[in-house]
């Protein structure tokens, strides 16, 4: 890929990794991603706003060929998918200054070897100039590292925010005109990295509203050429108000936890209750994050293995109380076949979770009909609680 101008003096350059399928062996790019990285030109000076995965170096470079002088280069991220590139960045321009934040700058000598005196931290609101263009430097912690940082640029209402706003998406399209797509995959990134941090994401939401913000580049994914898509995206992301829905992960080993389940789900659904189901046995987690941004309730359904919930339960709650979604309500629902603690268990895995939990229901051997009874209540109290979220406009 060329560098893509995005405006006299602005352009976007980077790779596009349209075969990833994992990011920090943890986290399914289904749709690949995408390092951007922005070059911007002053009258006197030129800088480099992020650069690019150690993978996708020898690209970054070769775009940078006919660039002859880079004055300023600016980590908004010490993660190395936009800093692994700096240290070639910086061996082939050696005039030049690197920037972060205080944080930043500490992370870059860990991570990346970089020699502490190539780095400048700079302040929250700084700028500097290049020459009819201004780069100002917005602290926007939490995104999802401590150290992260947006930079402005005033003259052209341009935000280069790296993470914040990103989405692991792979595309030809320069902007985010895919919508629908587009929100998708931003909803899974934001669900992934950033849910724990909602309520530091709200102060940095109020941040960049405070400035008149055209177009926001991330370093991952399309840019928004319409950017109030995005910030109404984060504002309900973020918000207190939670939807009626349940998240429902389960695994069924022999038919019985399953047959509870479907039982469960079918009544939520008769009482209006949306429900999102996923056999973790073959889940996407991407998609099961996605359902926790907006959900009021989480109930997980559980087999007994050596008297605790099945591995892959353990896995997913203990996924579920790190990702800090701001769930209302909790219950636990399963089969055994001779003792269970697994109520117990998956309680002490969840405590970041401030959820009220609900009567569980959890049977020995296959659910008969006062098991199925218990479960009709199970989800009259659900939706109870639902109505009640909704009467007070927090639904
Ligand atoms: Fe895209 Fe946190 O790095």
């Amino acid at each position: 890929m060329k560098l893509r101008q995005i405006n006299d003096a602005v352009s976007c350059l980077g790779a596009v990794d349209w075969n990833r399928r994992l990011f920090d062996s943890l986290i399914p790019l289904p749709d690949g991603t995408s390092y951007n990285a922005y070059l911007v030109r002053g009258t006197e000076k030129t800088a480099l706003v992020d650069t690019a995965d150690p993978a996708k170096t020898e690209l970054l470079m070769d775009q940078l060929a006919g660039v002859d002088r880079i004055d300023y280069l600016v980590a908004n991220h010490a993660e190395q998918d936009h800093s692994g590139t700096i240290p070639h960045v910086l061996q082939r321009y050696p005039d030049a200054v690197l920037l972060a934040t205080p944080k930043g700058k500490g992370m870059l000598v860990d991570l990346l070897c970089v020699p502490e005196e190539r780095i400048r931290a700079v302040e929250d609101g700084e700028t500097v100039s290049l020459g009819g263009k201004t780069l100002e430097f917005l602290y926007t912690p939490w995104v999802h590292w401590p150290e992260t940082m947006s930079t402005y640029l005033p003259e052209d209402g341009i935000l280069f925010s790296c993470d914040f706003f990103g989405s692991h998406y792979a595309t030809t399209d320069l902007f985010a005109h895919d919508k629908a797509t587009v929100y998708e995959a931003a909803k899974r990134y934001y669900a992934e990295i950033m849910m724990p941090f909602r309520p530091t994401i709200r102060k940095n939401l109020e941040k960049v509203k405070g400035r008149d913000v055209q177009l926001i580049a991330p370093s991952h994914g399309p840019l928004y050429d319409d950017p109030g898509f995005i910030i109404q995206a984060y504002e309900d992301w973020v918000s207190e108000d939670v939807k009626n829905e349940v998240v429902l992960p389960y695994v069924s080993m022999h038919g019985s936890t399953e047959r509870m389940v479907l039982h469960l789900t079918n009544a939520l659904a008769e009482k209006g209750v949306t429900v999102r189901l996923f056999d973790l046995a073959v889940t996407d987690l991407g998609k099961l994050a996605i359902a926790l941004v907006d959900a009021a309730t989480l109930i997980v359904g559980t087999p007994t293995v050596h008297v605790g919930p099945h591995p892959a339960v353990f896995y997913a709650s203990h996924l579920a109380n790190c990702l800090r979604p701001k769930l209302r309500y909790a219950s636990i629902i399963g089969s055994y076949g001779w003792s269970s603690q697994a109520i117990e268990r998956i309680a002490q895995l969840i405590p970041n979770l401030k959820v009220e939990l609900l009567d569980p229901v959890v049977c020995r051997g296959y659910p008969r009909e006062k098991d199925l009874q218990a479960l009709d209540a199970l989800a009259e109290a659900v939706a109870a609680k639902h109505r009640e979220c909704a009467s007070t406009g927090r639904g």
